[in-house]
């Protein structure tokens, strides 16, 4: 079984792993720039989502490229880190939090591999066995993630309003980014399991008078390692076999198979 690992703000690579070559896949969307290797007895794949030096910003990234690419991989879990501001108050820069639930606010992206009526299932958009295994690792390396959050994504690359942070703490948002979609519904429509650590790099708009992104790259620096053995950890816990709903997403998403039955 292959995992990924798709690096957000802060991790740009992933040196732990063993005989690693880096590698550009090609796939209709575009390339995708991939580390492989192994660690314990699996085979991972890295991808930096802003690639080296954050030469990526949110709204520039090619999402498509990068799940096909880890689909012609044969990529079965991903599991995507992502650094955040903190909506809700009870989250302290420096908190992780396992993603469990997404509100869509971007307005420019591609959200879809299909041009046909695919209507792929959201209810539960972050895979419950990555969820779980999460959280068994957190466990065992005594590491604090929230067991549930609650994402809200823009589409930057500018940081919010004071307005909007009140309006996605009212809509029950617990915080905010800029990368999950359409990543997380990507890899859904390709039948990979997908799962997300957050990492709090500040109090959103409005906790403050000022965001500094001074503040955002160092939490990320500072809590790399913890990261990346959190990461490390779930990728040897994962179990092989999916037992979970996202291997059979497209199963009765396609109308126009539906209408023909
Ligand atoms: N807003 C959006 N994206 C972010 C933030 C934020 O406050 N912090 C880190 N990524």
């Amino acid at each position: 079984m292959r995992v990924a690992i798709i690096g957000g703000s802060g991790i740009y690579d992933l040196d732990i792993l063993t005989d690693p070559k880096e590698k550009v896949i090609e796939t209709e969307y575009g390339a995708a720039k991939v580390k492989m290797g192994s660690y314990e007895d699996r085979e991972v794949v890295f991808l930096a989502r802003h690639e080296k030096g954050h030469a990526l910003p949110p709204h520039k990234i090619n999402y498509r490229a990068n799940i096909a690419a880890l689909k012609k991989l044969g990529v079965e879990r991903i599991i995507g880190t992502t650094s955040v501001g903190g909506v809700s108050a009870k989250l302290r820069p420096g908190d992780f939090v396992l993603l469990d639930q997404f509100i869509d606010f971007t307005k420019n992206r591609t959200y879809t591999f299909y041009d046909d009526a695919v209507h792929v299932d959201m209810t539960h958009p972050y895979c419950p066995e990555i969820g779980k295994t999460v959280m068994n690792a957190a466990e065992m390396l005594k590491v604090k993630v929230h067991e549930k959050g609650t994402y809200v994504c823009t589409e930057g690359p500018r940081l919010e309003t004071d307005a909007e942070i009140k309006m996605f703490a009212s809509l029950g948002g617990d915080v905010v980014g800029m990368t999950n979609v359409p990543e997380c519904i990507l890899a859904r429509e390709a039948e990979i399991c997908y799962g997300a650590i957050a990492l709090v790099a500040n109090p959103a708009a409005g906790f403050t008078d000022k965001i500094s992104y001074q503040q955002i790259v160092e939490m990320t620096k500072s809590k790399g390692d913890e990261l990346k053995s959190l990461l490390m950890k779930s990728v040897s816990l994962i179990p092989e076999e999916r037992k979970c709903l996202c291997k059979d997403a497209l199963k009765g998403a396609r109308i126009g198979e539906l209408l023909t039955k």
